[in-house]
């Protein structure tokens, strides 16, 4: 299946006809894999055919001191303004291909193979892409849209337990923030049923992938329901740094962090981070952490959501309804505090 999706200046090609179609969407004399060290010990016959970037594996790689190494290789393969990227990879290879794309020569084409369930689900679109600049994700980035993704759930056969994981923490984002009737689904099943029925697995890739596309379609910039996005983003980016802990991870902890708030500002019952433990515990993802307030305060007071002395919060209502609230620094503080001091229930 395929289908194409325009932006104000850029037109996605969504494609679910498996990564086989890359020669015919990125023809190799005009094209280069950007990928990293253990996703290309995986498809050497399918990078064979293109000249290819191999950067470190690791989230700590995703830095300006990789895109200057990018940027080197680039200019001794000689691309120029029609040369196409394309970044085959987990989020990590998607964001800092999507990033040196858009910046090399102020700009060439780029698509991707997202070759993780979360770059599946969520950082392969978008358009959002960009590097961490010391404690601080994403720091340097841009907004540019890719002219293809190429879906493939067969590439998540050589996926690590805890990579499946990270995903399904992206996933129950979507349930939380827009889609109560899969939160239910998801109670219901665990990730070993994802990974051994090839049909549910693609309808799940296939219901992230249109929220995702919904969402940015109509926000592309975020200065609205895009930010919703951002459910157990805000203290998951700190979370991530300050505990080297991986995406998907943070974000579960941040998303608990939304509920206590969501509980203290906005009345949200109680019940629902209940809830949302007994999911993430399914999905093997965390639902607790010691947490250092003042160092994840340092963190969290340059959010790229700040204004003033405040950060636009994403808070719940309930499952599947959420919605932006302004929150100052102190209420935020309170919050992480009363987190890490109950326990985390
Ligand atoms: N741009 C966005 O909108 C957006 C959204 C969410 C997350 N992100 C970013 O995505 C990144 C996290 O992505 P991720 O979880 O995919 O991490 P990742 O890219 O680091 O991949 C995780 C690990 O899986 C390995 N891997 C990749 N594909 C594999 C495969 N098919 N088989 C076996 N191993 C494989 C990688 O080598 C890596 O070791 C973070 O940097 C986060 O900030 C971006």
């Amino acid at each position: 299946m395929e289908y194409n999706v325009s932006f104000p200046t850029d037109t996605v090609q969504y494609s679910f006809s498996g990564i086989k179609n890359l020669l015919k969407k990125a023809p190799a004399e005009s094209s280069i894999i950007i990928t990293d060290s253990n996703v290309a010990t995986l498809y050497q016959p399918v990078i064979g055919a293109y000249r290819t970037i191999i950067i470190p594996a690791g989230e700590e790689h995703k830095t300006q001191q990789t895109v200057n190494s990018i940027t080197e290789q680039l200019l001794d393969f000689k691309a120029h303004k029609k040369t196409t990227l394309i970044g085959l990879g987990g989020g990590m290879v998607t964001d800092i291909t999507g990033y040196v794309a858009s910046i090399y020569m102020r700009g060439i084409p780029f698509g991707f193979v997202p070759t993780t369930l979360l770059a599946m689900v969520d950082a392969s679109i978008g358009g959002k892409n960009g590097v961490n600049y010391g404690l601080h994700k994403n720091m340097l980035g841009t907004i540019r849209q890719p002219s293809f993704i190429l879906f493939d759930a067969e590439l998540l056969q050589t996926l690590a337990d805890t990579e499946w994981s990270n995903g399904f923490a992206e996933i129950i984002k979507y349930g939380c923030i827009f889609d109560a009737a899969l939160f239910a689904e998801l109670a219901k099943h665990t990730v070993s049923y994802y990974k051994d029925n090839a049909k549910p697995l693609n309808e799940l890739i296939q219901r992230c992938v249109n929220w995702k596309n919904k969402t940015v379609t109509e926000d592309e910039k975020e200065s609205g329901v895009r930010k919703l996005l951002n459910f157990g983003h805000t203290a998951g980016h700190a979370i991530e740094t300050l505990y080297n802990l991986p995406h998907g991870q943070a974000v579960a902890l941040g998303m608990l962090i939304a509920c206590s708030i969501s509980e203290k500002e906005c009345g949200l019952n109680p019940d629902v981070k209940k809830q949302l433990i007994d999911v993430l515990q399914r999905y093997k993802l965390p639902a607790s952490l010691k947490l250092h307030t003042e160092q994840l305060m340092d963190i969290l007071v340059m959010d790229k959501k700040r204004s003033n002395n405040a950060i636009d919060y994403i808070v719940l209502n309930n499952i599947g309804n959420a919605f932006i609230k302004p929150l100052p620094f102190e209420n935020i503080k309170n919050a992480l505090n009363n987190f890490s001091d109950a326990g985390n229930n």
